[in-house]
């Protein structure tokens, strides 16, 4: 598969530069028009400007310009005239005979430059410097002879390592170009012209003359970076990934696609349920190649520019002139100058914090690369330095603080560091940041000098933010052990309490419930809050294992417990707990009353986690009694809260329920976002469950667009994660389920019903859906009577459960046409379509139509064909592409020609970039196309990419078969003819 493993950034399609493509463009006009000019690329090490020159060359290249293209290289440096050799020797070498003895005619000098070329000798002028300008005067009228007839364009990169002869040769043949088709491309780093006084003389004349402009380049947008990581990937970058991009690449090109292909290499970024995820373990790297780079731009500096350098760099945020004047032992005058010459090599820059003047390294990855390459003692030492000048000036400013005490380790003093650190901590734990949370805390831990059980459960509850899973469980464990030895009861029961839930998110369901049991027995008769909690708890692991008698006869006791106490929140857990209970016989307003009754209770009590809880069940009975649009409502609201908790883990739930709400609503493109999402989410807090929703989702998507093999990798590589012998059987039903809709899209009804045989319709997620899915395989597969059965199970539900009644409506259709009873299927299936319209479900409202089609009798086909072409455009809409075909198969056997779709696939593309698909078909080469379309094969290859974006493929055969589905073949006139148009 085309980008399993990432692109070469050489074949990545050029991304943003849209404002300096367009004076490059009026450059080549402009010499186009007669007025000849030098259009210079600058900017820092890795910005894209090779990129630039090659796009500019090229775009010359297509406008007819005849390209010479050389550069200066690293290793060369003192070679003379190596860029311009370069440039003209493949030129000269490849013309006729005849066509270079005319080129050349009394251009010896050139001798001198191309030894190959077998020209006469020079005659020697005995005066070095008359040699030097005649020979500069014929590379001049060369380029002047071969303009004559064709515009030319002379491109050098990297001009800051040219030889001095170069850059003077450069400077007296631009001085000479207006007037002529000629135009002369250069690149260089700005940082480095410093060295370099023929290339500055060059800028710098030029520029005064209005011969040249100069275009210094920046940064790439965020945008532009994101579209950079999806052409590497060939495939959407997680968002993950673009906020790592955007905080470490800092809009170099050269650090984002190398970092994207090193973590690809390294396995940090990986493919899973076919979108790419970024694992928790990356971004903690700098490239090979980064760091050459990086190394290559200090070389320039002193050792003593170089001491300085690191001092910013440890300084960081603190890197203002009164502290790093007290750090370096130097006055303020000294210390600007040197700042100034460290500006000057392009290594650092100011910025202003509203308050003071802060230094920073010229771009994040040198401070890393510098960083990581200090002794770790200096490091500890440089931060303790820091950290001392700061207690004099701001020693209230815990942010600048605190990263120095964590840093510096043993070289503060342990009382006040643990004071700062533990601050900072609680700080960061306020505005949940995790991670950073963890770090304070992880160091204030090393300065405490016992076990110190309540800063270990804050460290836990970091972790816990941070989304590391293992590391707060470790945490945890600790503490409760320390609790223990202390003979803290209360704090044992509230933590064992804490600590089962997370052991079961990790998978792990008995220790779970012995944690539990274990803080129970050790729980005082003076705590019954805390003991009524951890039965709370037991009872909801109960649930959630599936002992569903068990279930039902803790609940009623646990109320009664509830009630005793007086506990509004036990009384609201035991209602959410029956409420869950309910909903496995059917999304009943019972159920629905219960769950709102400790909704209303958890509201009262301002608890977000158990709010957010109750939703889970109050969502999937709102949608199953009144359909997507109230459920969006209340998964809305549930992912705020959870949110706002800033516990990763809480977020799923309610992800996931919104996945299933935009899947039921049509909204198939947001469905698989979300899904993508919510896999991503689980990848990063290693939460086995969201992985598994995750996968299942996007396969289910991937099922109904008829992305068959796809859903099925996705499914296997569920079972994968959830292993051999999986507890939670919500999942596993969940798989079934989709496993049985595959093998029905499949066209294997046996395999469908084998499938679907063991749900066990008790742990349904969605029995509705479920069951639906049961019923469509028995009707495949010939069991009516079985179908009769589930479809009475949905009516069981109740009339108030619209979307039960309306999948059962669907399936008593099927059943009837199936038994040849035509009035009666054409009226189940006639009200199940009106029950799914009012329900907002496009999808299944148009599925429902096309079998109703398909269930017309003759005298009414004229209803057939309306009814199967409003099919297929909803099945167009939603990209539900076997529906499509099946919608488009009966309208050809009703012999009515299937309107094209409102949203033409075709229509996306531009003129050009159709013309390349269709010359793709023909079976030709880009290089082919290229010369058929007389455009550069590079164009060829972008057009190409757009189209594989466009269209959602990843191969030339795919994109021949897409074509063929999609009658994007045909010529322009063809295919509007065939559409009805005039
Ligand atoms: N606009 C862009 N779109 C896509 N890829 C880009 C773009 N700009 C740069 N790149 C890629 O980023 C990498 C670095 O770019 P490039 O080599 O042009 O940088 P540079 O400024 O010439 O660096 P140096 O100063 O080292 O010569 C290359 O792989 C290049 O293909
Ligand atoms: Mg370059």
């Amino acid at each position: 598969m085309a980008g399993a493993a990432g692109r070469g950034p050489a074949d990545v399609p050029l991304v943003g530069r849209s404002a300096e493509l367009t004076r490059v463009r009026a450059a080549v006009d402009r010499v186009a028009a007669g007025q000849g000019r030098m259009l210079l690329l600058a900017g820092p090490a890795g910005i894209g400007k090779s990129r630039l020159l090659d796009e500019a060359t090229a775009l010359a290249g297509d406008r007819g310009f005849v390209m010479l293209r050389g550069g200066a290289r690293v290793l060369g440096r003192g070679l003379a005239y190596a860029p311009i050799v370069e440039a003209f020797g493949p030129y000269l070498r490849a013309l006729t005979p005849g066509r270079r003895v005319r080129l050349l005619d009394g251009l010896a000098d050139l001798g001198r430059l191309f030894a190959d070329l077998h020209l006469p000798p020079a005659e020697p002028l005995g005066d070095p410097a008359l040699e030097r300008t005649r020979l500069f005067e014929a590379v001049a009228r060369l380029l002047a002879r071969m303009a004559e007839r064709t515009p030319v364009v002379l491109a050098v990169d990297d001009l800051h390592w040219a030889d001095t002869a170069t850059a003077e040769l450069l400077h007296y043949v631009a001085r000479g170009v207006s007037g002529h088709l000629i135009l002369i491309l250069g690149a260089y780093r700005s940082g480095e012209v410093a060295g370099q006084p023929a290339l500055q003389a060059l800028v710098q004349d030029l520029r005064g003359a209005g011969l040249a402009e100069e275009l210094m380049l920046g940064g790439l947008t965020p945008e532009a970076i994101r579209s950079l990581a999806r052409a590497v990937l060939g495939g959407e970058p997680p968002s993950a990934l673009v906020e790592l991009l955007a905080a470490r690449a800092a809009g170099s090109p050269l650090v984002a696609t190398t970092m994207v292909s090193e973590l690809v290499r390294s396995g940090g970024l990986f493919r899973s349920g076919g979108a790419w995820i970024l694992g928790r373990s990356a971004g903690e790297l700098v490239p090979i190649l980064v760091r050459d780079l990086v190394h290559g731009q200090l070389r320039r500096a002193t050792d003593e520019q170089r001491n300085l350098l690191e001092l910013v760099v440890v300084a960081g945020d603190a890197a203002m002139l009164p502290v790093l004047c007290e750090v370096a032992g130097t006055g303020e005058e000294d210390l600007v100058s040197r700042l100034r010459d460290l500006r000057d090599l392009d290594l650092v820059f100011e910025v202003t914090d509203g308050r003071d003047l802060v230094y920073r390294t010229a771009h994040p990855v040198y401070a890393e690369v510098i960083y990581a390459e200090l002794p770790e003692a200096v490091r500890r030492r440089r931060h303790a330095d820091v950290a001392a000048a700061l207690e004099r000036r701001e020693p209230e400013d815990l942010a600048l603080l605190a990263p120095h005490y964590r840093d510096a380790h043993d070289q503060v003093g342990a009382e006040r560091a643990l004071e700062v650190l533990t601050r900072a901590g609680e700080r960061a734990l306020d505005v949940l940041a995790g991670k950073d949370a963890a770090g304070y805390l992880e160091a204030a831990r090393s300065h405490a000098d016992d076990r110190a059980p309540g800063l270990l459960e804050r460290l836990g509850d970091a972790q816990q933010i941070g989304g590391h899973l293992d590391a707060a469980v470790a945490a945890w464990k600790e503490a409760l052990e320390a609790y223990r030895r202390s003979g803290d009861h209360a704090a044992v029961a509230r933590l064992s309490q804490r600590l089962a839930f997370a052991v079961w998110d990790q998978g792990e369901f008995e220790r779970a419930q012995r944690l539990l049991a274990e803080g129970l027995a050790a729980l005082p008769a003076t705590e019954p809050d805390l003991g009524l909690g951890l039965r709370e708890s037991q009872t909801r692991l109960l649930i959630r294992i599936g002992d569903l008698p068990a279930v039902k006869a803790e609940v009623g006791r646990l109320r009664a417990a509830g009630e005793h106490a007086g506990s509004l929140r036990t009384i609201a857990v035991a209602d959410m707990i029956d409420g869950d209970v309910q909903l496995r016989d059917g999304p009943s307003p019972r159920a629905h009353q219960t769950c709102l009754r400790a909704l209303t209770a958890a509201e009262r009590l301002a608890d977000p986690v158990l709010i957010e809880e109750i939703h889970r069940p109050l969502m999937m009975i709102e949608l199953m009694l009144d359909g997507p649009g109230p459920a969006r409502r209340r998964a809305l609201y549930a992912l705020r809260l959870a949110r706002a908790s800033g516990v990763p883990t809480l977020e799923m739930a309610s992800r996931f329920l919104l996945v299933l709400v935009d899947f039921h609503g049509g909204d198939w493109e947001q469905a698989q976002r979300g899904a993508v999402e919510v896999l991503a989410l689980g990848h990063r807090v290693s939460n086995v469950r969201a992985v598994v929703a995750g996968l299942i989702v996007q396969a289910l998507v991937l099922t109904f667009r008829g992305d068959i093999a796809e859903a099925a990798a996705c499914l296997a590589e569920a079972r994968t994660v959830l292993g051999p012998r999986p507890a939670d059987r919500r999942m596993v039903t969940l798989i079934q389920t989709v496993e049985a809709q595959i093998a029905l899209e499949r066209g294997d009804p046996d395999q469908a019903v084998a499938a679907a045989a063991d749900l066990d319709t008790s742990w349904l997620m969605s029995p509705a859906f479920s069951l639906a899915v049961l019923g469509g395989t028995q009707v495949a597969a010939g069991g009516l009577d079985a179908a009769l059965g589930t479809a009475d199970r949905l009516r069981r539900f109740g009339p108030r459960a619209r979307y039960a009644a309306a999948l059962a409506d669907e399936l008593m259709g099927l059943v009837h046409g199936a038994r040849g009873d035509r009035t009666a299927a054409l009226d189940e299936l006639g009200r199940a379509v009106e029950r799914f319209t009012t329900l907002a479900m496009p999808f299944d409202a148009a599925r429902c139509r096309l079998q109703w089609s398909l269930a017309a009798p003759p005298k009414r086909r004229d209803e057939a064909v309306a009814a199967a072409q409003s099919s297929l455009a909803v099945f167009t809409e939603v990209g539900a592409r076997r529906y499509a075909d099946r919608a488009r198969r009966l309208l050809r056997d009703l012999g009515a020609r299937p309107a094209q779709p409102r949203r033409s696939p075709a229509a996306g593309l531009s003129g050009r970039e159709a013309e390349v698909v269709r010359l793709v078909a023909q079976g030709l080469s880009n290089a082919d196309i290229a010369r058929r379309l007389v455009i550069s094969p590079r164009t060829v290859t972008t057009h190409l990419q757009h189209v594989y974006a466009r269209l959602g493929v990843e191969s030339r055969i795919a994109l021949v078969r897409y074509a063929m589905d999609h009658d994007l073949l045909a010529e322009p006139a063809a295919r509007r003819r065939k559409a009805g148009d005039p």
